[in-house]
């Protein structure tokens, strides 16, 4: 199997930097339009296991990247809670039920992973089968914080006004949210594990809108729990966890702490900076800002280059981008990110 990914993870040498991206499976590719308009809708796409498995292999067919990552989104959970999702065109999820008061909260059970979101554990399981001895499979989730606010909000947000003014007003029912959230997610990520997903990352979108006393104790406090209570040696074989907190630049130490093998950086992060303070105790993931990816290839090499540079020589770095890609980016962009990364991160690997 390609096990760079695993490697650099472990922060062990490697030929080059693996590189996988956010979003590799979507909109920008004319095949996943195609899958998607035969399915009917996205939601349709993700609880269809054989189409999420052609999906995820799309980006791979075109080019050659060191993971293949599920295909699904972090909504199903909130979803199989009963909240009604809704994808609406050019506007993002929308939940026909959110949640606004301590009954609403009071009411929500823990999804059975097998029965209630039985569609995901048959994608990894269908997606497993297809890669295994190719790629690696990443599986994924949201965090208990970037969920809170979809599920409170009611879609997407700005000032996450009604999902701030609850964490303030009455704390004790924003931590009894996050608590069945954190306990839906550990179950979530076990039969994942299971299922056969051989990476986990966890997708703190939105934690980065809170205060720095706010976000260690609503946000970061959750997922250490989520990575404490994951398997760490399900049949031999250790389940590394890359935690990405967008606009957390100021908490790498914390999150650093948090047990997980790997920080997720955006794009703002400078590289070299992340690698001096927390690079002896994590690998770092990252971080092309998508937008470079509406340049033209000889920026988009640029960019790559100043990238690998700024990590410089030995493992423990994983190439992507800092947030996913957009619908609007080139295909052919795309593959010259890619190349650039094979073509320039050999020489940071050479040993002697
Ligand atoms: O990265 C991958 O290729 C794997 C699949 C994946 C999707 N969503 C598919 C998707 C992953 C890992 C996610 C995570 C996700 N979903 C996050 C965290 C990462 C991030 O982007 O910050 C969040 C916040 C969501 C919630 C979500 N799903 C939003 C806000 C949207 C609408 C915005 C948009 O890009 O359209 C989605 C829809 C979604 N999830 C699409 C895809 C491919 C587009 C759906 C379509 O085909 O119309």
């Amino acid at each position: 199997m390609n096990d760079r990914l695993l490697r650099a993870l472990a922060r062990q040498a490697v030929d080059r930097t693996p590189v996988w991206l956010m979003r590799q499976a979507g909109r920008y590719l004319p095949e996943y339009r195609e899958t998607r308009r035969q399915a009917g809708s996205f939601l349709a796409l993700c609880s269809t296991p054989d189409l999420a498995c052609e999906v995820t292999l799309q980006p791979l067919r075109r080019y050659d990247l060191d993971a293949a990552i599920l295909f699904s989104d972090i909504l199903t959970i909130p979803w199989a809670m009963g909240l009604g999702l809704e994808f609406v065109e050019g506007e993002g999820p929308q939940f026909r039920h959110p949640v606004r008061t301590r009954a609403d909260i009071e009411r929500l059970g823990v999804p059975d992973p097998e029965d209630d979101l039985g569609f995901v554990m048959e994608a990894v399981r269908t997606i497993r089968r297809e890669v295994d001895g190719r790629w690696p499979l990443i599986g994924f989730a949201g965090s208990p914080w970037t969920l809170a606010t979809y599920m409170i909000e009611g879609r997407g947000s700005r000032t996450f006004g009604r999902a701030k003014r609850l964490l303030l007003e009455d704390p004790a029912s924003m931590h009894r949210l996050l608590t069945t959230l954190a306990d839906a997610t550990i179950e979530y990520l076990r039969a994942q594990v299971r299922a056969g997903a051989q990476v986990l990352m966890i997708f703190d979108t939105w934690g980065g809108v809170l205060t720095t006393p706010a976000w260690h104790a609503f946000s970061l406090a959750y997922m250490r729990r989520i990575v404490e209570a994951l398997p760490r040696g399900y049949e031999g074989d250790r389940v590394p966890v890359i935690l990405f907190t967008k606009a957390g630049e100021g908490w790498l130490e914390s999150m650093a702490t948090s047990g997980c093998d790997a920080l997720g950086l955006d794009w703002r992060t400078d590289m070299g900076v992340a690698r001096a303070r927390v690079g002896e105790r994590v690998a770092l993931q990252g971080n092309l800002d998508p937008s470079t990816l509406l340049a033209s290839p000889a920026c988009i090499r640029n960019e790559v280059k100043r990238i690998l540079a700024e990590y410089g020589s030995g493992p423990g770095h994983v190439f992507n981008l800092g947030h996913g890609i957009t619908p609007d980016v080139d295909p052919a962009h795309v593959g010259a990110c890619i190349e650039a990364v094979h073509e320039h991160s050999p020489a940071w690997h050479r040993q002697g």
